[in-house]
C-alpha cells in the first residue's frame, strides 16, 4: 500500500484550520465603488446593462456614498456626466462641473470618504475620444495632456483625495504629477490606468456615460489585449512619472497582468473589474445560470490573489454585505 507522503486534506477538514490557512482575503476595506454622478435633481436613472447601478444626482451620491462608507468601504471613484459636450471638453475642468460640485459635497458629508475622480476627457467630448482631436480625426497627445492636468487641478482644489487618469496618452502621469507640484498638490497621489486594454467590456459603461467613440475605436490610445509585456512597461513607465498606484483594467480576463505588474512595480496594484464583466455575472445571475454570491466573491478572490491591492469593484456594496 502507497501512502501520500503529504495529506493536503488535513487542513480542509474544518472551517476553522481553513480559514487559519487562507493566503488572501477579500474585505470590504479592499474595494471601491464607482459611481455615475449627473447635474440636477431628477430621479436615479437605470443603467439598462447594469442592474443595480444607477446615474445618481449629487445628493443621491452622497446619500450611496454614506451608505458605502458605512458597510466598510473606503473609496468611491467618481464619473461626471455632463450637461454639454464640445469638442474642448470644457465641462471636464469647469470649477462648477459636475465632478466638481460632487467632490465638494461627497467631502463635506463624509469628510473621512477617500474620493478619487477618473481624470480623461471622454465623458465630456462631442465625439467621445479621450482626447482632442485633430482635423485628420487622430487624437493628438500632448493638447490632450493639456486639459488633462486643468482636469486634475480641478478636482484636487475642490478637495479630491485622489486623481485616477485613465485617458492613456503618453506622459499624463508626469503631466499631472508637474502641474499639482506646482499648485501646491504635492501629497495628492495619482491612481494611474497604466495597463488599460482596448476592450470590449466597456460596453456598458459607455452606455452609462453615453462616451463612445462617435468615429474610430480607442485602438489608437489603449492597449492590445495581447500584450503582457508592454502593459509592464507602461506600469513602470507611469511608475517613473510619479504614479503612486498602478492599475489593470478589466480584471478578471487580465489576471496574469495583474502578477506581472504587481512583481514588476512593487506599487500598490488596483485592479479595475469593469461594467461588462459586472453586466456578464447580473446576467447569468437574472437567468439562473449562476449563483451571484458565489461567483462574485471567488472572482474577486481571484483578483487579490493574482495581486491587487485595491479592487474597483460595480458589486462593491453586494459584496460589503455579504462579507458581514
Ligand atoms: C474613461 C473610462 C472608461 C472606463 C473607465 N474610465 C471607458 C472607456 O475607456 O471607454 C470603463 C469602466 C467600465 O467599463 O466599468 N476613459
Amino acid at each position: 500500500m502507497a501512502f501520500p507522503a503529504t495529506r493536503l486534506r488535513r487542513l480542509r477538514k474544518t472551517g476553522v484550520l481553513r480559514d487559519m490557512v487562507r493566503e488572501t482575503e477579500l474585505t470590504p476595506s479592499h474595494l471601491v465603488l464607482p459611481m455615475f454622478v449627473q447635474l440636477g435633481e431628477g430621479d436615479r436613472t437605470p443603467i439598462e446593462a447594469m442592474p443595480g447601478v444607477e446615474r445618481l444626482s449629487i445628493s443621491q451620491a452622497v446619500e450611496e456614498a454614506g451608505q458605502a462608507h458605512g458597510l466598510g468601504i473606503p473609496a468611491v471613484l467618481l464619473f461626471g456626466l455632463p450637461a454639454d459636450k464640445d469638442e474642448q471638453a470644457s465641462g471636464a475642468y469647469d470649477e462648477e462641473g459636475v465632478v466638481q460640485l460632487a467632490v465638494r459635497a461627497l467631502k463635506e458629508a463624509h469628510p473621512e470618504l477617500v474620493v478619487i475622480t477618473d481624470v480623461c476627457l471622454c465623458g465630456y467630448t462631442s465625439h467621445g475620444h479621450c482626447g482632442v482631436v485633430l482635423d485628420d480625426g487622430t487624437v493628438d497627445n500632448d493638447l490632450t495632456l493639456e486639459l488633462l492636468a486643468r482636469t486634475a487641478i480641478s478636482h484636487a482644489r475642490a478637495g479630491a483625495d485622489a486623481v485616477a487618469p485613465s485617458d492613456m496618452m503618453d506622459g499624463r502621469v508626469g503631466a499631472l504629477r508637474a502641474q499639482l507640484d506646482a499648485e501646491d498638490f504635492k501629497d495628492l497621489p495619482i491612481v494611474a490606468y497604466s495597463a488599460k486594454f482596448a476592450s470590449a467590456f466597456y460596453g456598458p459603461f459607455r452606455e452609462a456615460a453615453d462616451s463612445a467613440p462617435a468615429f474610430g475605436d480607442r485602438r489608437t490610445y489603449q492597449m492590445d489585449p495581447a500584450n503582457a509585456e508592454e502593459a509592464v512597461r507602461e506600469a513602470l513607465l507611469d511608475v517613473s512619472e510619479g504614479a503612486d498606484v498602478v492599475m489593470v483594467k478589466p480584471a478578471l480576463p487580465y489576471l496574469d497582468v495583474i502578477r506581472r505588474v504587481k512583481e514588476a512595480t512593487r506599487v500598490p496594484v488596483a485592479a479595475y473589474n469593469v461594467s461588462g464583466e459586472y453586466a456578464m455575472v447580473k446576467a447569468a445571475a437574472a437567468a439562473g445560470y449562476l449563483d451571484e454570491r458565489g461567483v462574485v466573491l471567488e472572482v474577486l478572490t481571484a483578483i487579490r490573489r493574482a495581486g491587487a491591492d485595491i479592487v474597483i469593484t460595480y458589486h462593491a456594496k453586494q459584496v460589503a454585505e455579504w462579507l458581514r
